[in-house]
């Protein structure tokens, strides 16, 4: 008997405790945490399916962060409950994951998993540059990281900038400092302090007669020149103004070729692109995404050679090419039209009567009001009672053509 209360007990001390690893959050929040906490919240809305899904994660960041001493806490705030909470994080799609670190907030967009998301916070709550002391530091931050901006050298104006950077793309990428004595020999750089990026096995400096603002310059050379693409990074490479040389490939095919005009990527199935282009897109093949203006190049014929693959890249480049898409008038209702076709499509399939009142329902409606409108409308009606449609239809069409 005692033994099972001790068990009673036991349960309920373990579960009080896992509740523990995520707070729950309100708009008190802001007034009773210390000054230097650092937490990671995300904020949820009672019917968003989306935040659901995510709970089993952020339990499990909660429970690993707590079993690892981590100076990170979890929270979670419902924002339809908390609106001042969720005011104050500037909190407008669910779920919203953000982090909060000596009064500065930090928005989290990347793929919604532990890792991900424990990579991201990890950052945040580590320091914003990170020293690598030694040769054996450097060579274990080289194998993790396959972009990596270092600054080399003293402390210097160059410094105070590359620090402020740091400041606000910490969200993106790591930030290092290191010595010239830790970098390999075959390293060379023609003046110190300098800021260098290894990536796609080489590395390039920064210069700031030639590359201009380094803010832009590490926003640009942030992504690996070649790289597997998801949807995200495709949108983040966007906002840099770059373009985006696709590979669309079946499995995974590597290719050297590198531009520094565009990204190169490469990126398994092809929904995403058809979305874009709106229509079939068979693979493999190459597509240049201008995300600015969601416009797209497609080779002309097959490319079969490398000669081929230049031909059309300096086609994109010198605006010989024929461009696609874009986000003008005509291409949003083609857009709308589109989503709505692939929305419905499943649909049609899976329940067809479903999918006939999904589209007959509104119709309906429509009809009806038109019907009601109408029929509330001064009619002529001649004497049997029969409205006559003629006249008002007459009478507006003319009414529009007057106002032309
Ligand atoms: C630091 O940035 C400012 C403007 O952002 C620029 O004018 C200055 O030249 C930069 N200094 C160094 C050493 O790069
Ligand atoms: C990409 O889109 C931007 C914005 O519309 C435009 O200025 C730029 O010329 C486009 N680039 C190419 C290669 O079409």
């Amino acid at each position: 008997m005692a033994d099972r209360r001790t068990t009673v007990l036991l349960s309920v001390l373990l579960f009080a405790s896992a509740a523990a690893f995520v707070e729950e959050l309100d708009d008190s929040f802001m007034e009773t945490k210390g000054d230097d906490e650092i937490w990671l919240i995300k904020f949820y809305a009672p019917w968003c399916t989306f935040c659901k899904q995510l709970d089993p994660v952020w339990h499990q960041i909660g429970s690993e962060y707590r079993s690892l001493g981590s100076p990170v806490h979890v929270g979670k705030s419902d924002a339809t409950a908390n609106t001042g909470l969720a005011k104050e994080f500037r909190v407008r799609t669910y779920p919203a994951i953000l982090m909060l670190k000596k009064n500065i907030k930090y928005n989290y967009s990347g793929v919604r998993t532990k890792d991900g998301i424990m990579d991201f916070a990890n950052r945040i709550a580590g320091p914003l540059v990170r020293s690598l002391s030694s040769v054996q530091l450097f060579q274990h931050a080289m194998s993790r990281h396959d972009v990596m901006f270092v600054y080399v050298g003293a402390t210097s104006p160059l410094k105070g900038n590359y620090t402020s950077v740091a400041e606000q793309l910490i969200v993106h990428t790591y930030f290092f400092s290191t010595s010239r004595d830790v970098l390999p020999k075959a390293v060379s750089l023609s003046t110190l302090p300098a800021v260098v990026v290894f990536k796609d096995g080489t590395y390039f400096t920064y210069s700031e007669e030639r590359d201009g603002d380094l803010k832009l310059w590490i926003n640009r050379e942030r992504f690996p020149n070649f790289s597997q693409i998801d949807s995200y990074t495709l949108y983040a490479m966007g906002e840099t103004g770059k373009l985006v040389l696709l590979a669309l490939v079946e499995e995974k095919h590597l290719c050297e070729e590198s531009l520094r005009e565009m990204y190169f990527g490469f990126m398994a199935g092809s929904d995403y692109i058809s979305g874009l282009v709106m229509g079939e897109i068979i693979v493999p093949t190459f597509i240049v995404v201008n995300l600015s203006n969601d416009g797209y190049f497609l080779p002309p014929g097959t490319v079969q050679t490398e000669q081929n693959l230049l031909d059309f890249l300096d086609g994109v480049l010198n605006g010989s090419m024929q461009g696609h898409g874009g986000n003008g008038a005509l291409q949003r209702v083609r857009r709308l039209v589109y989503d709505t076709r692939v929305t419905l499509a499943p649909v049609f399939s899976h329940a067809p009567l479903l999918g006939c009142f999904l589209v007959a329902f509104p119709l309906t409606i429509g009809a009806c009001f038109c019907y009601l409108c109408f029929k509330a409308r001064p009619t002529v009606v001649d004497e049997d009672g029969t409205p006559l449609l003629a006249p008002p239809l007459g009478g507006h069409k003319k009414s529009k053509k007057k106002s032309d």
